[in-house]
């Protein structure tokens, strides 16, 4: 149990490192039971999810080796159980993906309904239509997702929403299913794009990812191989996001520009100075904030992801911003806590109102989530006074050394214990 203390009030200067993608690595590590031999994974980020992860394909019966914090190896040969434990499966919602991947390789899975981020109703009827439609019979007893299939058959699957998840369960379970898939209106996330490219390393034939059709080809085999994880695009928003509330003069490294087309434009139009390289993002300052109005959508629209934390530098512009969250239904458990620190936030529906101009001060608070905990730090970095920041473990799940690497930046973040406080 331990807690963020924040002193507000520095302006960020400095050059922060980008971490490899949680959300692609939590989608690649399940992946890779399905090779028959060894899968070797760089570019990790060192975050619990990653942990917990760990600790499941282990319990499955396949040997996580640690090469160094950012790199591991995956010996699949004696990997036996295809029942995921309730214990640590709870701890994160990519623990489905193991669904896809351990119907692949069995012919069955039994996975308890997944765990995450509180972000409203978050249904995995998709996903189940997908296993139905290649074959598996799927049955939800007592909290747990049974599927059984004796041969899985190629088939095509129309996505009713645009969903992460159930895009990349689909693929797992099609990727050596007999016959062709397709995924119409799949989700176009560069996280699938880099597990397209790994399940084709591994010798799968997947085409069109990154697109709304994506088709896959059943394969027999899927080899050993080495892959590299993608920079984190949230994390790079993040820091991104930091810099710019602060007026603070940040250079972001390791970044694919590409995959924040849509943060950029609004930055620019809220009136961020910032350059874009070829691989950086350099943040130069953002004097006076200019009010915007926001909406998320599925990649490559306004990720809901930075939604949470774009609202702490509408604090400060002068003027009516309007936040509205397309995604998920119930994301704005952050509103409630920024709003302690002093802000002017109403929500209607699926909006939140930013009557911005008015100072943040700092105050007690509680990270509800991942993205909002994130959030909240950047609320901190900007108020008058101290903050104190719980409920860090969700920020854990998903930020590599995060206060670590803003206090580099000139933040002032003390990681302190419980009974300190
Ligand atoms: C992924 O969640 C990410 N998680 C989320 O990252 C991210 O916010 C989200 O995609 C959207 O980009 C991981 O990659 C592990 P969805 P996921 O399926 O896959 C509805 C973070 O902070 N839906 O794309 O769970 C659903 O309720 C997080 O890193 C159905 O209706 O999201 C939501 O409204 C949290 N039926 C919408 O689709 C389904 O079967 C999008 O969800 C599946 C989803």
């Amino acid at each position: 149990m331990e807690k963020l203390a924040i002193k507000g009030g520095a302006k960020l200067q400095g050059e922060v490192t980008v971490s490899g993608s949680k959300n692609s690595s939590v989608a690649i590590l399940p992946a890779a039971l399905m090779a028959n031999s060894e899968v070797s994974i760089e570019n990790l980020p060192e975050i619990s999810d990653i942990a917990t992860l760990s600790e499941l394909i282990n319990y499955l019966g396949a040997r996580v080796e640690i090469n160094s914090s950012h790199s591991l190896t995956i010996h699949t040969d004696n990997l036996f159980q295809w029942h995921a434990p309730y214990d640590l499966v709870k701890k994160l919602r990519a623990s489905y993906y193991l669904l896809g991947s351990l119907l692949t390789r069995f012919g069955k899975a039994a996975v308890p309904l997944p765990g995450g981020c509180i972000l409203g109703p978050r249904p995995i009827d998709q996903h189940i239509k997908g296993f139905t439609a290649l074959g598996a019979r799927v049955k939800l007893e007592h909290g747990l997702v049974k599927m059984e299939a004796e041969e899985l058959k190629g088939a095509e699957i129309y996505l009713d929403v645009v969903t992460v998840g159930a895009t990349i369960n689909i693929m797992l379970a099609a990727v050596k299913a007999k016959g062709k898939t397709i995924i119409e209106n799949a989700a176009k996330e560069p996280e699938i794009v880099d597990l397209a490219n790994f399940l084709n390393a591994m010798g799968a034939e997947v085409i069109g990812a990154g697109t709304d059709v994506i088709k896959i080809y059943g394969v027999k085999e899927l080899k050993s191989v080495e892959h590299m994880i993608i920079p984190d695009r949230i994390e790079a928003g993040t820091y991104i996001m930091a810099a710019a509330s602060t007026d603070g003069n940040v250079l972001v490294k390791d970044v694919i520009p590409k995959h924040l087309e849509a943060v950029i434009a609004k930055l620019k139009e809220i009136e961020v100075d910032l350059e874009v390289g070829e691989d950086w993002i350099l943040i130069k300052g953002c004097a006076s904030p200019r009010s915007a109005n926001i909406k998320t959508f599925p990649y490559p629209g306004f990720p809901t992801d930075l939604q949470a934390l774009i609202m702490p530098i509408l604090t400060k512009a002068v003027g009516s911003s309007i936040i509205t969250e397309n995604v998920f239904e119930g994301r704005f458990k952050h509103v409630d806590e920024i709003k302690r620190m002093g802000a002017n936030i109403r929500l209607e529906g699926r909006s939140a109102i930013i009557e911005g101009g008015c100072g943040l001060m700092g105050a007690p608070v509680k990270a509800t989530d991942l993205r909002a905990g994130a959030a909240l730090i950047i609320a901190a970095l900007i108020a008058e006074g101290e903050t104190v920041i719980s409920g860090i473990d969700h920020i854990d799940r998903g930020y590599q050394k995060i206060e670590e690497k803003l206090n580099n930046l000139g933040a002032g973040i003390n990681r302190i214990c419980l009974e300190e406080v």
